[in-house]
C-alpha cells in the first residue's frame, strides 16, 4: 500500500474515486472541498445530499458516479459528524469507512481530500496519519495460519490531497502514519499468532530479526542469565510451563549518547491459562492475547526506528507461558524478587505483575529518563473501563498528563486512576513483603499498586490495555493499541 500528499486541484483532478466530507446537521452540510465541486456539478451534490441518503454521521458514506462537471468517475461523500466536533476517533472512523467502501469495490486507487478545514485542534499533520493510519488498519487481514493463499487488498494507493501550503506538513503526517500503521500492524500480528506459535522463543527470534533491517540493538537474557541475575519471581511463572521464559532486550540509540532514555516495558505472556489457579474454559484461547504489551513494544520500536526518531528508547519484553504443572507456582508460594522484596504468590493468575516486577528492576541500570510499561493486566480494568480506554496509572503527575494528552491526540485514549497508599495497603501479607493480590476491590487499582513498589527509582506509568488490545466476539483479534498512543508520545519527545 502505497500513501501520498498532493496539492491538486480537486476539481480538475482525474480520479477514480475522489473521497470528500460532508458534516451531520439537522441537514447534511457539505464540507468546503464537496462545496467546491457542488459548484462545479452544478448543484448535483447537494442534490443528492438532499434526498436524505447520508446525514453526515461519522462514518457514513455515499457513493456517486459520473458526477457532471468534474473529472472524478466518482465522489465518495463520507460523514464527519459536527462540523466542531470533529476529532482523532471521527477522522479515525471515518477514514476506515472509506477504506472499507473503497475495497468493496475492488477500487486501486482513491484520493482523499477530507481536510479542507481545521477541525478543532488537528494540524493537518496530525490528520493525515490519522487518516494513513485508519486506511492502512482497515485492509489488515490476518492470514499467517490459514492455508489459502494471502489475497493482497484491491486499493494500492491512497492520495491525501491538501492546499499547497499544507503539502510539508501532509508529507510529514504521511510518513509518521505509515511508520506507527505498520507498528501497529506488527502488534496485531504478534498478538493474533496463537500460543502455539508465538512462544517466548519465538518472540525473541523475532527481535533478533529486526535488528538486521532497523538500527536496532537486540540481546536475548536466557533463563540462566536471569538466575544470575536472581529475577527469582519472573522464573517462579516461567517454571510452570516446558517454554523457557525469556527477557527481550531492543535497544535503539538515536538521539545523544547521554539522553537518558525512554524505556517501555511490555507484558510478554505467550499464554495465560492461569496457572494452579486456573482459569475457566470459556475465552479461554483469548489469553493468546496476554503478549499483547510485549507486541506494543515491538511496534513502537519498529516504528522509532523507522522513523529514525532523534531519541533513545529501550523496549524490554519479560516473556514467559503460565500453565499449571508440577513444578509451578502454588498458591501460598513465598518468592523473591530481584528487588530482594519477598512475594506470597496467593493466586498463580495474578502473574503479570510477577513477571513484569523483575523487569521494572532490570531497566533500573538504563538510567531512563521515564519508564512506561504496557500489560493486558488485570480483567477489573475491563470492568472498570470497558474497551474505550485503557487505564493510567503513574507515580508522576507530568508522564501521566502527556500520556492522556497523546492518547486523545491519537484516538487511543487512556483515563488515569488513582493509585492511593489506601490501595497499596491492600496487598499486606502475613508471611511476605507483598501479596501478589489485593482482593477483589479496585482490581487494576492494586495491581499497579503492585508494580509501583518495584518502579521506585524513576518516572514511570502503567497502562493497562487489557480492554483494548484485542476485540472477541466475531471480529475476534488484536488491535495494536496502544502503539499509537506511545507513537504520539515519542514523536512529540522528539520534537
Ligand atoms: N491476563 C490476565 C488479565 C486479563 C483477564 C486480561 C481477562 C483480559 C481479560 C491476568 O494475568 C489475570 O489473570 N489477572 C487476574 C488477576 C486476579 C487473579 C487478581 C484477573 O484479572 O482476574
Ligand atoms: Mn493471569
Ligand atoms: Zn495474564
Amino acid at each position: 500500500m502505497e500513501y501520498t500528499a498532493k496539492s491538486n486541484k480537486i476539481e480538475t483532478l482525474v480520479s477514480r474515486c475522489l473521497v470528500v466530507a460532508v458534516y451531520a446537521g439537522k441537514k447534511a452540510k457539505l464540507g468546503a472541498s464537496a462545496a467546491l465541486l457542488d459548484r462545479q456539478a452544478d448543484g448535483a451534490i447537494k442534490a443528492l445530499v438532499s434526498k436524505g441518503d447520508i446525514n453526515g454521521d461519522p462514518g457514513t458514506t455515499l457513493m456517486m458516479y459520473d458526477p457532471p462537471g468534474v473529472r472524478a468517475e466518482r465522489i465518495l461523500l463520507v460523514g464527519l459528524g459536527k462540523q466542531s466536533e470533529v476529532d482523532a476517533t471521527v477522522l479515525r472512523k471515518a477514514a476506515a469507512a472509506v477504506a472499507r467502501v473503497a475495497e468493496a469495490a475492488s477500487l486501486r486507487s482513491i484520493d482523499i481530500a477530507l481536510f479542507d478545514r481545521r477541525h478543532g485542534r488537528l494540524d493537518t499533520r496530525r490528520m493525515v496519519r490519522h487518516v494513513v493510519e485508519a486506511v492502512d488498519a482497515a485492509l489488515y487481514r490476518y492470514e499467517e495460519t490459514k492455508s489459502g493463499r494471502a489475497k493482497p487488498s484491491h486499493l494500492k494507493n491512497a492520495a491525501v490531497l491538501v492546499e499547497r501550503a499544507e503539502l510539508a506538513a501532509a508529507r510529514k503526517g504521511v510518513r509518521e502514519g505509515e511508520a506507527t500503521a505498520s507498528g501497529v500492524s506488527l502488534a496485531r500480528e504478534l498478538g493474533n499468532l496463537p500460543g502455539n506459535i508465538c512462544t517466548p522463543s519465538y518472540l525473541a527470534r523475532k527481535a533478533r530479526a529486526m535488528q538486521k533491517d532497523l538500527p536496532i540493538k537486540t540481546r536475548v537474557l536466557s533463563e540462566e542469565d536471569m538466575k544470575k541475575l536472581k529475577m527469582g519471581s519472573l522464573l517462579s511463572v516461567s517454571r510452570g510451563s516446558r517454554e523457557p521464559a525469556k527477557l527481550i532486550v531492543m535497544e535503539y540509540r538515536g538521539g545523544d549518547k547521554g539522553d537518558a532514555p525512554v524505556v517501555l516495558v511490555g507484558k510478554g505472556l505467550t499464554f495465560d491459562a492461569g496457572g494452579i489457579s486456573i482459569k475457566p474454559a470459556a475465552a479461554m484461547d483469548e489469553m493468546k492475547f496476554d503478549m499483547c504489551g510485549g507486541a506494543s513494544v515491538f511496534g513502537a520500536l519498529q516504528a522509532v526506528a523507522e522513523l529514525e526518531l532523534p531519541i533513545n528508547v529501550v523496549g524490554v519484553v519479560p516473556s514467559s507461558e503460565n500453565l499449571p504443572d508440577g513444578a509451578a507456582n502454588k498458591p501460598g508460594d513465598i518468592v523473591t524478587s530481584m528487588a530482594g522484596k519477598t512475594i506470597e504468590i496467593l493466586n498463580t493468575d495474578a502473574e503479570g505483575r510477577l513477571i513484569l516486577c523483575d523487569a521494572l528492576t532490570y531497566v533500573a541500570r538504563f538510567k531512563p529518563d521515564v519508564v512506561v510499561d504496557m500489560a493486558t493486566l488485570t480483567g477489573a480494568c475491563v470492568i472498570a473501563l470497558g474497551n474505550h480506554a485503557s487505564g493510567l496509572f503513574s507515580n508522576d503527575d507530568k508522564l501521566a498528563a502527556e500520556l492522556l494528552e497523546a492518547g486523545d491526540e491519537a484516538g487511543d485514549r487512556a483515563w488515569r486512576l488513582p493509585m492511593w497508599d489506601d490501595y497499596t495497603r491492600q496487598l499486606k501479607s502475613n508471611f511476605a513483603d507483598l501479596a501478589n493480590i489485593g482482593g477483589r476491590n479496585a482490581g487494576a487499582v492494586t495491581a499497579a499498586c503492585f508494580l509501583q513498589e518495584f518502579a521506585k527509582d524513576y518516572r514511570w506509568a502503567h497502562l493497562d490495555i487489557a480492554g483494548t488490545a484485542w476485540n472477541s466476539g466475531g471480529d475476534k483479534g488484536a488491535t495494536g493499541r496502544p502503539v499509537p498512543l506511545l507513537m504520539e508520545f515519542l514523536i512529540n519527545r522528539a520534537g
